[in-house]
């Protein structure tokens, strides 16, 4: 007996919450993001086939991330074919230039087209050995440089299973926006577990993160945290799209396999279009 009062107390609170920020959001000016990572994967003849085939939408801003190599290529094929899309760097260095083999600079960015790059990816974290005061030099670079950093942060299962998730998050958040001032940027909730597993997290339990990530940015950050768009990113598809457009406090996807496909990208895009329609 006690335990329903306290999970109908729970689920009120709740409820309560998700409808007071789903009627701010209404008010909000957050832009919406439907973002595609395509990590290592792709060709040039691939990369034209999409940018001919995507039907991109006004209502979203849809961004497409490609590797080093096809990003001037995608730049031309964005404007050859006329699509209204971003394009994006999946990771950056934070010197300006120098004896860095193998990176590329902001400035190196933006002269192939791009406006956004991806940082503090979990494969870069895993992979590439890349910690928060490595990603706040990032960020602080990419700020400066006037490109819009998208800033990775999520916790692994055993972070999960121990409940450690908030602790990860918010120290994660600590660490990128040290000594950072700005609302121009963007962050991708993408928990470890759910990348490119088939096991998402689900709307629910997102938005609950979310509603946490932007109480922790607005400790750091103030009133301008209402202004960041704060994405998820793990396992998203056409089918499950419409349960995260649906949140209040989710405010576009960052996709990985599902964006190599241009059917099932263009289907991601078009819940968040009607989203924003409603
Ligand atoms: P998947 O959509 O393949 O799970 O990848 C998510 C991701 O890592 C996007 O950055």
């Amino acid at each position: 007996m006690e335990q329903s009062i306290e999970s109908f107390i729970k689920n009120l609170v709740r409820d309560t919450i998700v409808h007071t920020l789903g009627e701010l959001q209404i008010q909000s000016d957050r832009q919406t993001y439907v973002i595609a990572n395509w990590k290592m994967n792709n060709t040039l003849s691939t990369t034209a086939e999409f940018f001919q085939k995507i039907n991109s939408s006004k209502d979203v801003s849809v961004v497409v991330c490609p590797p080093t190599q096809l990003l001037y290529p995608a730049h031309l094929f964005i404007k050859q074919f006329g699509k209204p899309i971003h394009l994006g760097g999946q990771n950056v260095h934070w010197a300006e230039k120098g004896a860095y083999t193998g990176e590329s600079s902001t400035n190196m960015l933006k002269d192939v087209g791009c406006e956004y790059v991806i940082i503090g990816h979990s494969e870069r974290r895993q992979f590439a050995g890349e910690d928060d005061d490595l990603v706040n030099l990032k960020v602080k670079q990419t700020i400066k440089d006037g490109l819009i950093p998208i800033i990775c942060i999520g916790e692994t299962l055993g972070q999960k299973n121990s409940m450690q998730a908030e602790h990860v998050l918010s120290t994660q958040l600590v660490g990128a926006l040290k000594e950072i001032d700005s609302s121009n940027l963007i962050i991708a909730y993408e928990p470890v577990w759910a990348i490119g597993t088939g096991q998402s997290a689900t709307a629910e339990l997102s938005q609950q993160t979310h509603a946490y990530i932007r109480s922790v940015l607005k400790q750091i950050l103030g009133e301008k945290a209402d202004q960041i768009s704060i994405l998820y990113g793990g396992s998203v598809n056409e089918s499950n799209a419409a349960e995260y457009s649906a949140m209040p406090d989710i405010d576009g996807v960052l996709v990985g396999g599902a964006s190599l496909n241009p059917q099932s990208f263009d289907g991601i895009i078009n819940v968040f279009a009607k989203g924003e329609q409603r």
